[in-house]
């Protein structure tokens, strides 16, 4: 097997993310820069060294390189209008007043989804409807969890999707970027997991959001990623995917269908 095959073949096995073969000129170039950083000749190089330090600073920098971290704030606003008129009031309205309302956006790429929630949940804060709540951003590029830890947004990143009142409330300008306050900031906690893998010890989750990253995974690994995100949702829990991201027959007949994208556990 050539060093492209070895390395795309790890991708999908360890990650899920599938890049077929007439994508390699796609996976040659984002690795270029690997290459340069790493002071590597070959690809050949960059495989035997992921080999010989798993998770180490060459995997790190290989997934960085070929992870898609697309994302805005809001994205899709019938998700959002949802969550902050249906989902938040009900979960609620059921639960006794401290119960914590915990929420994973996994696959957070940099902040912008966890961030936009957390702004869901400051809004109601401030129109008296208080909710003790914890949101769990994931994802597994190092890079795109540094970004989302720091908080800070080019005004590139801030002119996509997110209304301006709410950057004139909750972010506070910092040279020419914008930093999240630290309020909303502190609302959420990062860690690095892969979908692949789970983590069985986060615990059950009131909403989880797996949007955007399923279209990277082939149909076998979307159903098992989605079992496993299922056994995080508490019964009465919401599962959120993305636009074009339908979950196969079995979990449709375990969940019901809430809104467009949204899937609630019954319980
Ligand atoms: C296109 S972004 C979507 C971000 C956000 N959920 C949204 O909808 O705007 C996809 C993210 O999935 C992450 N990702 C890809 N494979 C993953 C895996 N196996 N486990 C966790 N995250 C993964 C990528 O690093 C990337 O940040």
């Amino acid at each position: 097997m050539d060093s492209i095959e070895e390395l795309r073949s790890f991708l999908r096995d360890a990650y899920g993310i599938l890049i077929s073969r007439e994508k390699d000129y796609l996976l040659t170039s984002r690795l270029a820069p690997v290459l340069r950083q790493l002071k590597l000749s070959s690809l050949r190089e960059l495989w035997t060294l992921i080999r010989q330090d798993p998770k180490g600073v060459a995997e790190r920098a290989f997934i960085d390189a070929v992870t898609t971290n697309e994302t805005y704030w809001f994205r899709d606003t019938t998700v959002f209008n949802n969550l902050q008129d249906k989902i938040l009031p009900e979960i609620t309205e059921r639960r006794s007043q401290n119960a914590l309302v915990r929420i994973w956006s996994a696959a957070c790429s940099t902040g912008q989804e966890p961030y936009s929630i957390a702004l869901c949940l400051k809004k109601m804060e401030l129109a008296g409807k208080s909710i003790q709540s914890r949101i769990l951003g994931s994802d597994i590029s190092s890079d795109a969890l540094q970004r989302a830890r720091e908080g800070l947004y080019t005004s590139f990143e801030m002119d996509r999707g997110l209304p301006d009142s709410d950057r004139q409330k909750f972010f506070l300008p910092e040279g020419n970027m914008w930093r999240i306050e630290p309020a909303v900031r502190s609302k959420v906690t990062y860690e690095q997991i892969n979908l692949m893998s789970g983590r069985a010890d986060i615990g059950q989750f009131d909403i989880i959001f797996c949007r955007n990253v399923l279209v990277y995974f082939d149909e076998d690994t979307r159903t098992q990623v989605i079992n496993m995100l299922a056994q995080h949702v508490l019964p009465g829990g919401f599962l959120i995917f993305g636009n074009a991201e339908r979950p196969h027959a079995a979990f449709r007949e375990a969940f019901e269908s809430y809104a467009p994208n949204i899937y609630k556990k019954s319980g």
